[in-house]
């Protein structure tokens, strides 16, 4: 029997992508489903014109609103938060629990990790499966990591370094979706693990990546909870860290330090005029490149000789490049290789490799720089 899957915040940015990608390389059935019933319906008129009309059906869900959630949510197997509301992520979860099924999100947001971790206990006893911090970032650097860790042995030091532009049919429509990121920016995590201890990054930890069509860029360190667990994955590891470009000269010396600053003063302090300037500055300033870039250049020993690594993956969309690892981990998720009872993060659950023959056949392309295994 064919699945249903809940798109929670379906008809937003990444959220019709992602719509579209499921309905093309699944066979699942969706609800897209959102605070605004009549934006669902739209876009679910819109994407019956294109696919199977059975498969779609749109209904009303607001994520600061159990009852709500429990109600849209009845018949589903899978719930996909696809909104901007990583602060109701234990809701979700808990209305996602109350009708059964499994779970999906891509947050950026990293405390969402610990929020899932603390209802584990009744996940697990429910034997249902919980992904969170999927996508690309999060999502794919644990998932880089563990790839060239089967070819290093000792694995010395591994960095992931991504850059990304806005692509002229990816604008940002509205501030709110970047509120996220005005937290993140208020509020800096930078842990990174170097010469084999965890400390915060800072301007002195930057490095240069090559990143492909945006050149060799200049990184700062960014937390990512996926990070975490790699050390004690692989024990020769001295180094390992997430580490991302700037976006434009706009952001990067104007608006980013106005925020950090604003930040100090107050948590919060500015929160929507930075966002609009922001995704003014995304909109209108020409950046370092567009769409994205993503890569790992890892060190280690083959055989023992000293071997270094180097994988680059590059899309022309954002948005796209985001929902595309998500349907590639529940492509695994489908087949049944991963649905296994507990919280987990999408960087350490898939098959690497699956994950990117899978994003190749979606469109991402890939250039690997290593010998042969
Ligand atoms: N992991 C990654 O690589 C990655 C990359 C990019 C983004 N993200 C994450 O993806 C999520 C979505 O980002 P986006 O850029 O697609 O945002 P977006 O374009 O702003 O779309 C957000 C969607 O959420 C809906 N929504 C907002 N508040 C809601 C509520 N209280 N209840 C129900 N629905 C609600 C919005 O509906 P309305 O239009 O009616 O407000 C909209 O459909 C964010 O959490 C972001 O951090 C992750």
């Amino acid at each position: 029997m064919t699945q249903t899957f809940f798109i929670l915040g379906g008809y937003g940015g990444t959220g019709r992508i992602l719509c579209r990608r499921l309905l093309q390389h699944t066979d699942v059935s969706l609800i897209v489903g959102g605070r605004s019933k009549e934006k669902a319906e739209v876009f679910a008129q819109e994407i019956k014109r294109e696919f199977p009309p059975e498969r779609i059906r749109a209904t009303y869900a607001e994520a600061s609103q159990y009852d709500s959630l429990v109600l849209a949510f009845q018949g589903v197997s899978m719930i996909i938060v696809a909104s901007t509301t990583p602060q109701y992520a234990g809701l979700v979860a808990k209305a996602a629990l109350a009708v059964g099924a499994d779970y999906l999100d891509y947050h950026f947001q990293q405390d969402v990790v610990e929020t899932l971790k603390g209802l584990e206990g009744e996940i697990q006893k429910a034997g249902r499966c919980f992904i969170t911090q999927a996508g690309f970032h999060p999502g794919l650097p644990a998932a880089f990591v563990r790839y060239a860790g089967k070819y290093l042995n000792p694995y010395q030091k591994a960095f992931i370094g991504m850059a990304m532009g806005v692509s002229p049919n990816g604008k940002i429509e509205k501030a709110e979706s970047l509120y996220e990121i005005v937290d993140v920016l208020q509020d800096p995590r930078s842990e990174i693990f170097k010469n084999g201890q965890w400390k915060k990054g800072d301007y002195k930890d930057t490095i240069m990546m090559d990143l492909g069509p945006f050149g060799r860029q200049r990184c700062y360190p960014m937390e990512m909870q996926e990070i975490f667990p790699l050390p004690d994955m692989y024990k020769a590891l001295t180094d390992v860290g997430v580490y991302v470009a700037g976006f434009n000269w706009f952001l990067d010396y104007l608006v980013f330090p106005i925020g950090m600053l604003l930040g100090k003063i107050k948590k919060g302090c500015g929160r929507n005029f930075l966002a609009q300037l922001m995704a003014w500055g995304l909109n209108h300033v020409r950046g370092y490149g567009e769409g994205v870039a993503f890569a790992i250049h890892a060190v280690g020993e083959k055989n023992g000789r000293p071997l270094s690594l180097h994988v680059l993956a590059t899309h022309h969309d954002g948005y796209d490049f985001t929902a595309i690892p998500v349907v590639a981990c529940l492509r695994q998720y489908l087949e049944g290789s991963i649905k296994k009872p507990g919280v987990w993060m999408m960087g350490h659950l898939v098959d690497p490799e699956k994950l990117f023959v899978d994003m190749e056949m979606m469109g991402v392309k890939f250039i690997f720089r290593h010998p042969p295994s």
